[in-house]
């Protein structure tokens, strides 16, 4: 195997094992293979063109500036420079996340490419989660393959099935379908993600108005196994380099396509989830007695998620800043996610630990859900905190724990009940 990628300096430290970002599990893969001698790198397309004749293309495809569409440059520049360099018989496998009707553009440009190589196109969208992507690569809940209808389809979805054989159990769905589905089927379902995760929160701003509590409310909808529980967590919503992006991108091409009515539902996911950004500054701001300048805050949590260092279109720190703007001195602190956090928002503060986070602090944040902030106890924030009141974006902590040691509790999206509902 032999992976290609422009930036040099991370193809040197995949060279020599370090993955150039946190994502458990995946140095070891990364060892193991280096090890074998069955895996190397390259900046070089022209040597994995001759090296190789199948071709996984995974290249971001980020939101245009100013505009919803999915830029996708990268992508079509790969497409040109293997073009240029291919010869004989080759497989393109897509597993970017790209608008629907890319891979058919794709074929007409290899076409227009006067290529000398007879190269077929396929698409086998990616579903993987961060923080868990080994595990989602190597037991992912299905296999999506989209086939041109003009090549020849038995003779792809055998190559494809060859090579998933080595990692896959037997029993992994494999669903055979056209280019436009496959395609399809990935931006769908992340849309259908973040509808369900902007479902909940819309429901905690009525639980809230109606003194409910929106956390038992997702366990109660949820133990109907047509909703499910599974991203029923209610807080300060999605971000990250894929949800909020992929349903502008969904968006914007419906519209090309003349079904933008169709999607119009997806502006209001979207403008739920960022409503939640804005209802935490507000939280904040009462939490600190209505004034932020002149207030320190302890922000927990600057990744997307827990088990990422990703800090892309990351609520917590959007939230940081936007304090931060209004006048309140603001501490971040996340386990992984620093030297990241440090390059997108050079202006704020940051500490090296959470308890350094929250050094004369009058409100702490917790944004991101990590391990180690459900484990923290008031008697250790106490010392070294001015005030006693904590904010749960997540609704991650137990109330109970604040409450009873005397700290001020505010969960976003209301607060959660402390006394247990008698049970039948
Ligand atoms: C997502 C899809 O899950 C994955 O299938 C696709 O391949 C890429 O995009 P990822 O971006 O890694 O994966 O994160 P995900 O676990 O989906 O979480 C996205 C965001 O939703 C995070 O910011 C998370 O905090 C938030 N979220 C998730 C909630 O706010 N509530 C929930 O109940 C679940």
């Amino acid at each position: 195997m032999l992976g290609v990628d422009v930036d040099a300096s991370k193809v040197e430290m995949l060279s020599r094992g370090e993955v150039p970002f946190y994502e458990p599990g995946l140095p070891e893969v990364l060892q193991r293979n280096l090890d074998s001698g069955r895996l190397h790198f390259t900046t070089d397309i022209a040597e994995a063109a001759s090296f190789a004749t199948v071709h996984f293309l995974g290249v971001g495809t980020p939101q245009k500036k100013g505009e919803y569409a999915a830029d996708l440059r990268y992508v079509f520049s790969v497409v040109d420079e293997l073009a240029a360099s291919l010869t004989g018989s080759h497989l393109l496998i897509g597993k970017s996340t790209v608008p629907v009707g890319t891979s058919v553009e794709i074929i007409r440009r290899l076409k227009e490419s006067g290529t000398e190589a007879d190269i077929s196109v396929a698409w086998n969208p990616e579903f993987l989660r961060e923080g868990f992507a080994v595990a989602d690569t190597l037991h992912p809940d299905r296999i999506v393959l989209g086939v041109d209808p003009e090549g020849d389809q038995d003779a792809v979805v055998a190559q494809v099935e060859e090579i998933y054989a080595t990692i896959l159990a037997e029993d992994t769905p494999f669903l055979r379908t056209d280019l436009a589905t496959a395609e399809l089927v990935k931006v769908s379902a992340n849309a259908f993600l973040a509808t369900k995760i902007s479902f909940i929160n819309a429901i905690s701003e009525v639980c809230e108005a109606a003194g409910a509590d929106v956390s038992t409310l997702a366990d109660a909808i949820g133990y109907d196994q047509r909703i499910g529980r599974r991203f029923l967590n209610a807080g300060l919503g999605f971000g990250g380099g894929c949800l909020p992006k992929d349903i502008r991108a969904f968006m914007a091409r419906a519209g090309e396509l003349g079904a933008d009515q169709a999607l119009t539902f997806l502006r209001e996911v979207d403008s739920i989830n960022m409503r939640r950004r804005t209802a935490m500054v507000e939280l904040a701001t009462k939490a600190c007695g209505g004034e932020l300048l002149g207030s320190n805050i302890a922000v927990l949590g600057a990744a997307f998620k827990p088990e990422s260092d990703d800090v892309r279109d990351s609520p917590a720190l959007n939230v940081a800043g936007q304090l931060q703007l209004k006048g309140a001195a603001v501490s971040v602190y996340d386990p992984k996610a620093m030297d990241n956090s440090r390059k997108l928002f050079p202006t704020l503060g940051y500490a090296d630990s959470a308890a350094q986070a929250c050094e004369l602090a009058d409100v702490v944040l917790v944004l991101t859900e990590w391990a180690e902030f459900l484990e923290l106890k008031p008697a250790d924030l106490e010392p070294v905190m001015r005030g006693k009141v904590i904010v749960d974006g997540r609704r991650c902590l137990d109330p109970a724990v604040w409450m009873a040691a005397g700290w001020t509790y505010h969960g976003l999206g209301g607060t959660p009940r402390v006394v247990e509902l008698p049970r039948r």
